[in-house]
């Protein structure tokens, strides 16, 4: 996967990150460290340890104490898409096999829960009840979040307010959380930590909006993960919302995804009939709302580097293809 230049102020920085996640899967026991430094190894974006540097870097030159917390972030992020990959059946991440096709079920869950355990461990090194706080709300809230997708699937009928409720639990609030706690381990006042952490909030709500869009439309090689996997378990993101409202083939539609077995058979169909409806345009144009909602919350933000790959990002998140 390529790496992302506009995290540029923190480049340094993110290569010793680099070099500590795999020395933070030490386990001597060899399956498990076969299997928990695989997805460490295939690469990522990082884009969580990114944000916590550069939320730091705003208030701070030398970045050291964020090191652990950057780890943490990925470490908690990693196991849920280790754990996330057994529960969609998907067999590549990253661009290589995902822990789950190479190691099988119950491995996974083991060393999801192995890369959770030493993200615990790190922040333990802080010795702060308000950070282990904030990063058990955050990972109580990702679970939350994919059992609400779980609970939702198939059902035609929901809301805005429901996909708005599951990508901020299961994606918008770890990202926010990583601006949040960066800013709070570097002296940052009350108010302008809520200020990148409100950034990271919106900021996450269009990541994981262009998400659901690249899920339709992405070149499956440059994205390094199965597309079509949404529509395959009747999972209802933005650009089908719309489409079940305003595509002219909107009633065949709904029967379609409120079947199970529809929507294994007839993805192809399904996903053509969302592309063909300006879903994804209309996806885009949300995506594109909270990414500037995102930036107007850097006004009280101290300008320099930091804030300038900040809003660079947002432009990033908006256009990417990985
Ligand atoms: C994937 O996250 C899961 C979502 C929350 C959309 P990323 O797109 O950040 O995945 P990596 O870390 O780059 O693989
Ligand atoms: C990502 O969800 C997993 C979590 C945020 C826990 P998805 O299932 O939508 O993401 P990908 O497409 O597998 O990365
Ligand atoms: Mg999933
Ligand atoms: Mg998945």
């Amino acid at each position: 996967m390529p790496k992302i230049e506009l995290f540029g102020p923190v480049s340094e920085e993110l290569e010793i990150v680099e070099a500590e996640l795999s020395k933070n899967i030490n386990t001597r026991l060899d399956l498990l460290r076969k299997a928990s430094t695989h997805l460490i190894a295939a690469g990522g974006k990082r884009l969580r340890p990114a944000f916590a540097l550069l939320a730091a870097r705003v208030y701070q030159k030398d970045l050291g104490h964020v090191v652990p917390l950057a780890v943490a972030l990925e470490l908690i992020h990693m196991a849920s898409l280790v754990h996330d990959d057994v529960i969609d059946n998907s067999l590549t991440r990253r661009g290589t096999d995902t822990v789950k096709r190479a190691w099988g079920n119950r491995m996974s869950i083991y060393a999801g829960n192995y890369i959770l355990a030493r993200s615990l461990a790190l922040v333990a090194g802080y010795q702060r009840s308000d950070i282990v706080d904030v990063l058990a709300d955050a990972s109580m809230d990702i679970c939350e979040g994919e059992i609400i997708q779980m609970m939702s699937a198939y059902n035609v009928n929901l809301g805005l307010k429901n996909y708005l409720r599951r990508i901020e639990r299961k994606t918008a609030l770890l990202i926010s959380v990583s601006c949040q706690l960066g800013a709070m381990v570097s002296n940052a006042d009350e108010d302008e930590v809520r200020a990148v952490k409100n950034y990271g909030y919106y900021l996450g709500m269009a990541f994981q909006i262009t998400d659901d869009i690249l899920d339709f439309v992405a070149d499956e090689q440059a994205l390094g993960k199965p597309t079509g996997s949404d529509i395959r378990q009747g999972v209802i993101t933005l650009p089908a919302w719309y489409a079940l409202r305003c595509a002219p083939e909107k009633e065949e539609l709904a029967v379609l995804l409120s079947s199970p077995e529809a929507c294994k058979t007839d993805a192809e169909h399904i996903i053509d009939i969302v592309v063909n409806s300006d879903g994804i345009e209309y996806a885009y144009h949300v995506s594109q709302h909270f990414a500037r909602k995102a930036e107007k919350c850097l006004d009280m933000v101290p300008d320099g580097e930091a804030k300038e790959a900040f809003l660079n990002i947002s432009d990033f998140i908006l256009d990417r293809e990985f």
